[in-house]
């Protein structure tokens, strides 16, 4: 780790080398440093071996709530440390190493311009056994803060803790590249194979989630000086069951326990603190958000590029975590978005095509340039996963139940308002009954596309609340309604270039598909080594598709139509959509 990158633990030699991590400010601000105390023997304690310590495992989550299982994710995380390791480590030595300092349950490695270990220990005395032990680096012109922060480096000064060729096993951490996974899908034997690749190969690891929990309890570290009780919960792609390896962190700074909303009756008490005036709830998350980025820029080991961000719609502070390589957005005063990730994660859950529908599809949308990482006009993941949502919901039978169904499913305990909006909606997955729907994937994913070639978008609006499309209320090109707040639409940044291009590239998927596009080319299969042909979803993800439909004015291929309807697809290419 670069000493950018956060406090230091130094191993000096194998017996005495961890120490209290703190950071340091140099010269011109957060270069973030530690200094080194040897440690006694005595302070140590002999944990479990290195031998017994398992990689992460899935962990049994059946039947559980998306809350349950958010809690149980950060209550690991809190457990948890990050540990830049040198470079030709030996795993098996630096658990042995780190063991001596508590039992560890679970331990992996990964690459982010260096290497690190997220190491789990059974319990919260692991950590203050490292922290115990852990020295900082005496470095002149440099003057430290007094914090201990969880991210610690491991430095071989005179200890061995290579072990020759046998160094670490990295988990990856980004995804292939658009043209490998083509070649990866090119090598399947049917379209609903491709789709299960496609997820399979994109979908976050066990992994890359404990160490996005990680992340966000060590930003709790920073924000908990200044908000004692506050949680960092996270949200969108990251616990709603689309994300895809590399996708940004979208926190969110609860302070409900903190404000004492949560507490029903009055007992005859009022803290001072929590009655000081101000212009509105907005001037509060501003403020809040305003100290907690200062507090990050700071303080927090690994945040750089911390920018304010606190006029948009939704005030946020973003900023990057070198050593996990997170983009953050954290926001605060948030509830509905976080709603939103649990409804999301919810269907998710219902039927495994919902999954793959939405990875292709956003999948698809980046290949083409529809979704783009800088914000504008394109349309994002969460309103493409809409399209969705809202197409399964009106399959025939439906493969999704619509918002109200689910709210009608609701216990007492599930009753949620916030800000006014009802969010309540049903938290136990096996009261959801759906008749049987088979459709094979192909075919959704064919209909999914000639669905939205004809959807009438210059007149109706979205509303995966009742599973119906209405007439818009306003004259934004693309309305996809709010699921929990009705008035607001999701999409009011999609501009008609941008809807357009994305009607144009359905069509020309639809008819792709219909054209043969879901047939194996003959030789594709069983040639190992060979580059194999594209075709059926790979053959979508390819350049030159986006390029014979969606760029305007450009010189259309010429086709010939295998039937009445590829014809008409044909035909509806240079058509506006449906009035
Ligand atoms: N959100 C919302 N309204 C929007 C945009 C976002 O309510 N107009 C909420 C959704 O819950 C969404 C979350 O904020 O899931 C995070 O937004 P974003 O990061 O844009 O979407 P993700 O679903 O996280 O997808 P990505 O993988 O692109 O980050
Ligand atoms: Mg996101």
């Amino acid at each position: 780790m670069t000493s950018r990158a956060g406090a230091v633990i130094q191993a000096s030699d194998m017996a005495a080398s961890m120490g209290v991590s703190r950071l340091h400010m140099r010269g011109n601000g957060q270069l973030l440093k530690c200094f080194r105390r040897i440690l006694t023997p005595s302070q140590r304690r002999v944990g479990t071996s290195a031998e017994a310590c398992q990689p992460l495992t899935v962990h049994q989550d059946a039947g559980k709530s998306f809350l349950t299982l958010q809690e149980e994710s950060l209550e690991r995380a809190e457990r948890s440390v990050l540990i830049s390791c040198p470079s030709k480590t030996s795993e098996k030595k630096i658990l042995k190493f780190l063991s001596k300092y508590g039992t560890i349950n679970n331990c992996f490695f990964y690459d982010s311009y260096g290497s690190y270990a997220v190491v789990e220990f059974a319990s919260r005395d692991g950590i203050s056994s490292l922290h115990g032990a852990a020295s900082l680096p005496n470095i002149q012109h440099e003057a430290s803060v007094p914090f201990k922060s969880r991210l610690l480096t491991l430095k071989s000064n005179g200890v061995d803790l290579s072990d020759g060729p046998t160094s670490l096993k990295l988990q990856p951490q980004t995804s292939l590249s658009v043209n490998e996974l083509i070649q990866r899908l090119a090598k399947e034997e049917s379209i609903d194979q491709q789709l299960h690749s496609l997820t399979s190969t994109l979908e976050l690891t066990n992994e890359n989630i404990a160490l996005r929990f990680l992340v966000c309890s060590l930003l709790k570290d920073v924000a908990g000086a200044f908000f004692p009780e506050c949680t960092i919960r996270l949200f969108g792609s990251s616990v709603n069951g689309f994300g895809k390896l590399g996708c940004d962190l979208d926190l969110f700074l609860d302070l409900d326990t903190v404000s004492g909303r949560s507490i029903k009756r009055p007992s005859g008490l009022a803290v001072e603190y929590q009655t000081k005036r101000v212009a509105s709830e907005r001037t509060v998350t501003q403020s809040v958000l305003s100290v907690v980025g200062e507090g990050l820029e700071q303080f927090a080991p690994g945040c750089v590029g911390v920018q304010k961000i606190l006029n948009a719609r939704c005030p946020l502070v973003r900023f990057s975590h070198q050593p996990s390589g997170f983009q953050c957005d954290l926001t605060a005063n948030n509830r509905v978005a976080m709603k939103s990730s649990e409804l999301l994660w919810l269907l998710s859950r219902l039927d495994e095509r919902v999954r793959c529908l939405v990875f292709m599809v956003r999948c698809w949308a980046r290949a083409h340039g529809l979704t783009s990482s800088i914000p504008g006009a394109w349309i994002t993941n969460f309103s493409l996963s809409t399209l969705v949502v809202f197409f399964l919901q009106t399959r025939s039978p439906p493969i999704l139940p619509t918002l109200e169904q689910l709210r009608e499913l609701a216990s007492p305990a599930d009753k949620c308002v916030i800000e006014g909006n009802d969010c309540t909606m049903v938290s136990d997955l096996s009261k959801i009954q759906l008749k049987p729907n088979t459709e094979p994937m192909e075919t959704l994913l064919q209909e999914f596309f000639e669905f939205y070639s004809t959807f009438a978008f210059n007149r109706m609006s979205i509303n995966i609340r009742k599973g119906m499309h209405q007439h818009k209320p306003e004259a934004a090109p693309l309305h996809i309604q709010n699921p929990f707040e009705a008035g607001h639409n999701v999409s009011k940044n999609v501009n008609t270039t941008q809807l357009e291009r994305l009607v144009a590239l359905c069509r020309e998927s639809a008819w792709l598909l219909a054209h043969g596009g879901g047939t194996i080319p003959p030789g594709t299969v069983g040639a190992a080594g060979a580059k194999a042909v594209p075709w059926g979803i790979a053959a979508l993800l390819m350049p030159s598709v986006a390029e014979a439909a969606g760029v305007k004015g450009r010189k259309k291929k010429k086709r010939e139509p295998a039937s009445e309807r590829i014809k008409n697809l044909l035909q509806s290419l240079n058509k506006p959509a449906r009035k």
